[in-house]
C-alpha cells in the first residue's frame, strides 16, 4: 500500500476531539499514512481575519485529499467583535471556512451515506399491522449536488433597477409582483446547471451500479418548479434510459418524501437531489439512524476532496474535562475517505468493528443512552468518546 498524505482540519470544538480519535482508529486499521495539519476555524478568525488562510488552501491543492472536523461560526456582531483589536475596524469579513472550501475547490458532490447499524437503540422504528414493533433496516445514499441552487448565494433585498426590469419580463412577476415596491423585495435565486447536474446524477448512477443499489431516486419538485427539478429529472430520464437501464428511475417530491421517510424508508436505495432538497432529505434519514453521532459525509470534486461528520463544533461540549461526544459520524466519514481512495479492505474492516460494538451494546455514547449531554452521564454509565474508540480499536485488534 503506498503511504498517502492527508490534510487533517480539525477546526474547532469538538471537531478537534472526534478528529484525534480517528487518526487512533486509522492508524490501528493499517491506513498508510502521512497527516499534515491544516489551519481552519475559529481562532485563525479571531488571530488573522480570516478562518480559511492560504497556506491551508495550498496544502489541499497539493495533497488533495482533506480530513475535516467541524468549525464554529458566529454572527456578523460576535464576528467582529471577538477580532483581535488590532484587525478591528479594517473590513475583515466572517465566511463559513467549509462552504468556503466547497466554492474554492468546487466540491460539487455531496454523498451523504445513512445506513442502520444492528442493535442501535437510536434506530427508527415503526407499527406495523396488528401493532407489530417493526425495525426497518434503512440503506439509503445520498447524493446532494453541492454548490448551486438555493444556496448558490445569488440573491438580494430590494434587487437593483436592471434585476428588477428582468424580472419584470416574466408574466408570472408581472401578474403577481409587479405593484410590489421595489424595496419590498427579497429574491433568492435557484439556479441550475447542465454540467453540474450531469455530474451529480452521473455519480449517484455510478454509485448506484458499484455497489449494486436498485433504484435512484430523483428528489425534487419537478410538477411545480419545472425548469431547475424538471430540467433534472429529464436529465436523470435521458442517462437512465441511454446507460442505466438495469438500475430503477424513481421519482418523489421532496414534500412527499419526507412523509415516506417513515413509512417505507427501507424501499430507497440512492437518492439525488438539488443542493436545498439534498440537505433536507439527508438530515430526514439521518434521524432514522441516530441523527448526528452517526451522519457522516463526503464533499468531492474533481481535484479535491473533503471528508467530514455533519455535525458542527457543538461548543457546549467542547470544554468537558471528559469528552462525551460520540466519535462515530467522524470515524465513518474516514472509511469514506478510505473507499474514495480504493482503500475498502480497511474501511469495511472499520465498519465491521463499529457494527461489533453496536450490536454488542456495552459501550453507548450519551446520544445513544438517550441522555442529555451534560458531564455528569459518565456516572449514568454513557461511554466517553474515548473508551468508544477504545472499544472499537479493541475489535480491530481481534482478527
Ligand atoms: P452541532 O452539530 O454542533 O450540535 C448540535 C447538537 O447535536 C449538540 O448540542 C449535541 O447535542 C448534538 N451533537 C452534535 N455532534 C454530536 C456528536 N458527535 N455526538 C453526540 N451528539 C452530538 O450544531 P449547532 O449547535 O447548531 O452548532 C454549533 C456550532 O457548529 C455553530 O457555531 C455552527 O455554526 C457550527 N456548525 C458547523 C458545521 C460544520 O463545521 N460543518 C455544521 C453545523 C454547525
Ligand atoms: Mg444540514
Amino acid at each position: 500500500m503506498r503511504k498517502r498524505t492527508i490534510v487533517i482540519l480539525p477546526g474547532d470544538g469538538i471537531g478537534k476531539t472526534v478528529l484525534n480519535e480517528t487518526l487512533r482508529v486509522l492508524e490501528k486499521a493499517g491506513f498508510n499514512a502521512e497527516y499534515v495539519e491544516g489551519d481552519i476555524g475559529w481562532e485563525f478568525w479571531k488571530k488573522e481575519g480570516n478562518p480559511l488562510p492560504d497556506r491551508t488552501i495550498k496544502l489541499l491543492e497539493k495533497h488533495g485529499i482533506g480530513l475535516f472536523g467541524a468549525i464554529t461560526s458566529k454572527p456578523k456582531d460576535e464576528a467582529a467583535e471577538e477580532l483581535s483589536p488590532r484587525l478591528r475596524d479594517k473590513e475583515y469579513v466572517y465566511s463559513s471556512p467549509i462552504v468556503g472550501l466547497r466554492q474554492h475547490f468546487n466540491l460539487d458532490i455531496c454523498i451523504r451515506p445513512c445506513r442502520t447499524y444492528k442493535g442501535n437503540p437510536l434506530n427508527f422504528i415503526r407499527k406495523g399491522p396488528g401493532g407489530k414493533i417493526e425495525e426497518p433496516v434503512i440503506d439509503v445514499v445520498i447524493f446532494r449536488q453541492n454548490t448551486e441552487g438555493l444556496y448558490g448565494g445569488v440573491e438580494w433585498s430590494n434587487p437593483p433597477e436592471i434585476v428588477h426590469e428582468a424580472l419584470k419580463s416574466h408574466p408570472k412577476f408581472m401578474k403577481n409582483f409587479s405593484r410590489v415596491p421595489r424595496e419590498e423585495l427579497s429574491v433568492s435565486t435557484r439556479i441550475f446547471t447542465k454540467n453540474a447536474t450531469e455530474r451529480i446524477l452521473r455519480h449517484a448512477f455510478e454509485y448506484a451500479k458499484k455497489y449494486g443499489y436498485k433504484s435512484v431516486t430523483v428528489c425534487e419538485k419537478p410538477n411545480v418548479i419545472r425548469e431547475t427539478s424538471g430540467m433534472m429529472y429529464k436529465m436523470a430520464k435521458e442517462m437512465w434510459q441511454r446507460e442505466y437501464p438495469d438500475i430503477e428511475l424513481w421519482n418523489t417530491n421532496i414534500d412527499a418524501q419526507m412523509m415516506w421517510l417513515t413509512k417505507n424508508p427501507e424501499d430507497y436505495g440512492v437518492i439525488v437531489a438539488g443542493n436545498m432538497f439534498g440537505d433536507i432529505v439527508s438530515d430526514g434519514f439521518a434521524g432514522l439512524i441516530g441523527g448526528l453521532g452517526f451522519a457522516c459525509s463526503a464533499n468531492i470534486g474533481e481535484k479535491v476532496a473533503v471528508f467530514e461528520p455533519t455535525h458542527g463544533s457543538a461548543p457546549k461540549y467542547a470544554d468537558f474535562n471528559t469528552p462525551i461526544v460520540n466519535p462515530i459520524a467522524m470515524i465513518e466519514s474516514a472509511c469514506m475517505m478510505l473507499d474514495h481512495l480504493e482503500e475498502h479492505k480497511i474501511a469495511g474492516k472499520i465498519r465491521q468493528a463499529i457494527a461489533e460494538v453496536i450490536e454488542e451494546g456495552k459501550v453507548r455514547t450519551y446520544d445513544m443512552l438517550k441522555l442529555s449531554g451534560k458531564p455528569d452521564v459518565i456516572d449514568k454509565g454513557a461511554a466517553s468518546t474515548c473508551q468508544m474508540t477504545d472499544a472499537i480499536l479493541k475489535k480491530l485488534q481481534t482478527p
